[in-house]
């Protein structure tokens, strides 16, 4: 699996630089091209003398050149990536990484890659543990890069805890997954929705629900990352259009089941993660309406049910934000609407909320399979969704 891969080995400046040398020559005969990419610091805990004889090629460094975004060879070696990791990773690089501060040669490569990245954090334990760096790997995750490590022991400090670089075969066994899960729905067509509809009840006013978009979003790009062809549509969001991928927006229920009809031509799966308003206004008022009476009624007719109503030969996974009786209440919602998969939200749970980055949900599967999965970042959700789609969609 590593053979001719290109693997980007980027050190920076801890006394935990000198385990990347075993990682190097490892994955070197693993068969893998590892192209070393150091910061100045990490030059000064480990020679790149002795990168350059363990992979049989030159290492990269920040000491002869500034880091420029014109240094043309660490944007080649970016674009050429199959994987970046990062190990060890300093308190410092993973703050510089979230904060998008490409002021060195290996933070330019990682901003300029599309590939994935790993990050193997190693460091003093309180380090470690200040929330200024749990933000800073939360912000990391939330954007699909993968964390591993730290692992609790002894630290150079003399001190016992966690900050230790993950094993060198963790951190092996983690590349060989990412490698494996990039591609592991290429040539897979995927629509994805996202984001709460819209109903218009006159021109300036309309119904709408509290649907950040963010799990949806999130959905559509770790699709895009795993090598799909992604089509999302999406109604309103705060949320920068992603790239990569096409984007439909709409507003209304209505404008959603069109659009949806239209994406599944083809498509593998459909993943509705968008908030579907229940109830539409019966009248839309042409004119803005006046407040001329103590009280106002609304006459609501029933929306489309898209996911329930759409034809297709194609995998389709729901899902059901639930205040009482979560899993009995998905388990009719994946009878009634035909699903393969529904994801399941108690959303009287806090880190379940709408708009939040993070989400805690349980996995039904139509064979019945519960899967309760722990709190973890949209994205990361968004992963462990996908890997069951991998494997429905081999079944
Ligand atoms: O029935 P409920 O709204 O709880 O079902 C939620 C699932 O059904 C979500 O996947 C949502 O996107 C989808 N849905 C839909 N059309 C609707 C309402 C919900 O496709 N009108």
């Amino acid at each position: 699996m590593l053979t001719d891969k290109t693997i980007i080995l980027g050190i920076t400046g801890g006394i935990a630089a000198y385990k990347a040398a075993d990682l190097a020559s490892k994955l070197t005969q693993a068969g893998a091209k590892v192209e070393v990419v150091m910061t100045k610091s990490a030059t000064e805990f480990i020679s790149p003398l002795t990168f350059r004889s363990l992979t049989g090629r030159l290492v990269v460094t920040d000491m002869f050149e500034p880091a420029s975004e014109f240094s043309i060879e660490h944007i080649a070696l970016a674009e050429a990536a199959d994987v970046v990791v990062i190990a060890p990773a300093t308190a410092n690089t993973i703050a510089k990484l979230a904060g998008g501060i490409a002021d060195n040669i290996l933070c330019c490569t990682v901003l300029a890659t599309k590939a994935p990245v790993i990050v193997a954090p190693a460091m003093n334990v309180n380090m470690y543990q200040n929330s200024i760096t749990q933000d800073n790997l939360a912000k990391l995750k939330a954007r699909g890069f993968t964390i591993v490590g730290p692992e609790y022991g002894r630290l150079a400090s003399g001190k016992v805890g966690l900050g230790r670089l993950a094993e060198i075969d963790k951190i092996i066994g983690t590349i060989k997954q990412v490698l494996d899960r990039n591609s592991d729905l290429s040539g897979k067509r995927i629509v994805v929705t996202a984001g709460g509809t819209q109903e218009p009840i006159d021109p300036v006013r309309h119904i709408g629900n509290r649907s950040s978009g963010k799990m949806g979003y999130a959905m559509a790009e770790a699709a895009r990352d795993r090598g799909a062809e992604v089509k999302l549509v999406t109604a309103p969001t705060s949320l920068p259009e992603p790239a990569g991928m096409e984007v439909v927006h709409i507003k209304t229920a209505a404008e959603m089941k069109r659009a949806v009809a239209k994406a599944v031509a083809q498509a593998d799966a459909l993943i509705m993660a968008a908030a579907v308003a229940d109830y539409q206004p019966k009248n839309v008022a042409k004119a803005k309406i006046k407040k001329k009476s103590p009280s106002l009624t609304l006459e609501l007719i029933r929306t489309p049910d898209i996911l329930a109503e759409v034809k297709g030969n194609f995998l389709k996974v729901g899902f059901a934000a639930e205040s009482e009786d979560m899993v009995a209440n998905a388990k009719q919602k994946l009878e009634k609407k035909k699903l393969d998969m529904i994801v399941a939200n108690d959303i009287t749970d806090k880190d379940s909320a709408f708009g939040s980055d993070t989400n805690k949900v349980t996995l039904i599967s139509r064979d019945g399979k519960i899967d309760n999965l722990p709190l973890l970042t949209k994205r990361e959700v968004a992963d462990r969704i996908l890997d069951k789609v991998v494997g429905l969609l081999k079944g």
